[in-house]
């Protein structure tokens, strides 16, 4: 559609891939409170899209009035070109969108395979299915597939409850989840907030599987070096809305503490909020 920007030195090559998921003029209030203050957001495929702000900036309230957990007062959502109204969680993990928050929604006595499938248990097939039979053993080959998969080998034992298990263990649990059933977006919450050194690599490697597959990841996280080892494009958002996105190969962390505290504004010629990711995938590095 559009190949060419507000300004017309910047021409997008046609095959720029067009947005998997925008907000525009989104707005949410508390009371007295703007949480969502006119804030704009686009996600392309297949990329990792840090976000990063002050604490208060908004940025947990953009992401709940992305997936569902809120409704924008204002402001139009859009999925794969559609605009989009979510009213609930549910609706927007029945489009394929799924979010892992800091405080994890696992089950503890629960075993790894029955949390993967925590809603979403499969019923086995004809009359015991009817009878509401799990079907335990084909949840639990999906679950090892997916841990295998996502090279998630610290987990040996599939039957293990998920409160024996580590925090990072818990958490790569959590994101292999959404992983599994994230068909169109997966967005982290400050995934790495209460993890080791160790456990937050182990994390960061899963993010880049899971991009490596075509899919788009949002992460919201406040470490600075995660977010440069692991993003594409980083969106900064301060007092509630989106003050620009830029690229970690051509901005340092100590600009972007700037940008975020605001003591420095975005220079437009670093401010590539209008320029898709030029490849999109970690799909070469592994
Ligand atoms: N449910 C709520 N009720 C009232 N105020 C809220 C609510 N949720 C968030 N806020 C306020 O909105 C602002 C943005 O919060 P939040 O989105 O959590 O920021 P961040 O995730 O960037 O730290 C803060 O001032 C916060 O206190
Ligand atoms: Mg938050």
């Amino acid at each position: 559609m559009s190949t060419v920007t507000q300004d017309d030195t910047t021409v997008r090559s046609t095959a720029a891939p067009e947005p998997v998921m925008t907000g525009r003029g989104l707005v949410k209030r508390y009371g007295h409170v703007t949480a969502i203050n006119g804030a704009d957001f686009d996600l392309y495929p297949g990329e990792v899209l840090a976000i990063v702000g002050d604490n208060g900036a908004g940025k947990s309230s953009l992401i709940k009035a992305l997936t569902g957990a809120v409704t924008p007062d204002e402001g139009t959502i859009t999925l794969d070109g559609k605009e989009v109204r979510f009213h609930s969680p549910l609706e927007a993990r029945r489009e394929g969108i799924e979010t892992v928050y800091q405080t994890l929604a696992v089950a503890p006595a629960l075993d790894i395979a029955s949390n993967l499938f925590l809603g979403r248990e499969q019923r086995r097939e004809g009359l015991l299915g009817r009878l509401r039979l799990l079907d335990k053993k084909k949840m639990r080959t999906a679950a090892r597939d997916e841990l295998n998969s996502l090279g998630i080998a610290t987990i040996q034992d599939i039957t293990q409850p998920v409160e024996t298990l580590s925090g990072g263990q818990r958490q790569a649990v959590a994101v292999a989840r959404a992983a599994m059933f994230g068909s169109k977006v997966v967005i982290m919450d400050e995934p790495t907030a209460a993890l080791g050194v160790r456990e937050t690599a182990q994390v960061l490697e899963l993010i880049r599987r899971i991009s490596g597959r075509g899919l788009p990841v949002v992460l919201i996280s406040h470490d600075m070096p995660a977010v440069f080892e692991v993003s594409d494009r980083i969106h900064v958002h301060r007092l509630g809305r989106r003050a620009g996105v830029v690229d970690p190969k051509q901005v340092s962390m100590s600009d972007v503490v700037s940008f975020i505290t605001g003591a420095e504004q975005i220079p437009a010629n670093a401010d590539i909020t209008n320029v898709a990711p030029r490849s999109t995938g970690h799909g070469g590095a592994s």
